[in-house]
């Protein structure tokens, strides 16, 4: 399986504190069933913008650290961008991507969607980029109705979901709403979202949840297929 959202990098926001945080939950995200990992840092995160070059090398060293415990987790390029300055950062090609080059991670305030929205997925798809958005279950335009969603795909944007909000991770409405974005086909992946070894059982459970909505194949195309084409990994092709 492969994760889009997930921090895991230490001390560089919210997510694990230290190097020793990172490689126990690098142990249990592999013991779930994760190959691979797209470290998916805030950006910024409070008033601390970390360029592109501190942010791949804390990635590079946790990779070292994780070959020496011999722990086969692939880590990746990426970062959990706040909407707000996703404009400026397009325009001045400074987006941090996944491996695909093409695609990011956005994230909203919880107060819901910018006024610009419009305009500024318009100015993405003009540039060749598809933003991926964060948990779409916090956000109040679409716990109002999840057919928003539709008007946002069209626009290019990729839909993920969080493994612990399907179990209640977050708040009750994000539990329903999410489960609706599964049930009606519209999630394109769902991420663990992980900032800690805490986080674990919820996503586990969230795993457990996921494949009783979809079955083993959509279980499949959620976590391993789509996840694999959105973030470039390999050819995303279904298993023989
Ligand atoms: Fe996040």
């Amino acid at each position: 399986m492969i994760d889009l959202h997930c921090h895991l990098l230490p001390g560089v926001d919210d997510g694990s504190p230290d190097l020793n945080e990172s490689i126990a939950m690098s142990r249990q995200l592999l013991s779930l069933g994760f190959t691979d990992v797209c470290c998916t840092p805030h950006m910024p995160w409070s008033t601390v913008v970390r360029t592109e070059e501190e942010i791949s090398a804390v990635r590079e060293k946790l990779s070292e650290s994780l070959v020496k415990e011999d722990l086969p987790l692939s880590l990746h390029s990426g970062a959990e961008h706040w909407v707000t300055e996703v404009m400026e950062r397009l325009s001045k090609g400074t987006l941090l991507v996944y491996p695909a080059k093409t695609t990011f991670l956005m994230e909203f305030g919880l107060d819901g969607f910018p006024p610009n929205l419009d305009e500024l997925l318009f100015r993405i798809q003009l540039k060749g980029m598809r933003p991926v958005l964060a948990h779409v279950e916090r956000y109040p335009e679409v716990r109002k109705d999840v057919s928003i969603i539709g008007k946002l795909k069209e626009r290019g944007c990729f839909i993920l979901v969080n493994l612990p909000s399907l179990v209640g991770g977050w708040d009750r409405r994000a539990l329903k709403t999410a489960r609706n974005v599964v049930r009606q086909g519209l999630a394109d992946a769902a991420t663990t979202d992980m900032h800690s070894v805490h986080d674990a059982p919820l996503v586990r459970d969230g795993l457990e949840e996921l494949k009783g909505l979809v079955g083993k194949k959509g279980f499949d195309t959620l976590m391993r297929i789509n996840p694999a084409n959105i973030a470039g990994l390999c050819d995303g092709s279904e298993e023989n």
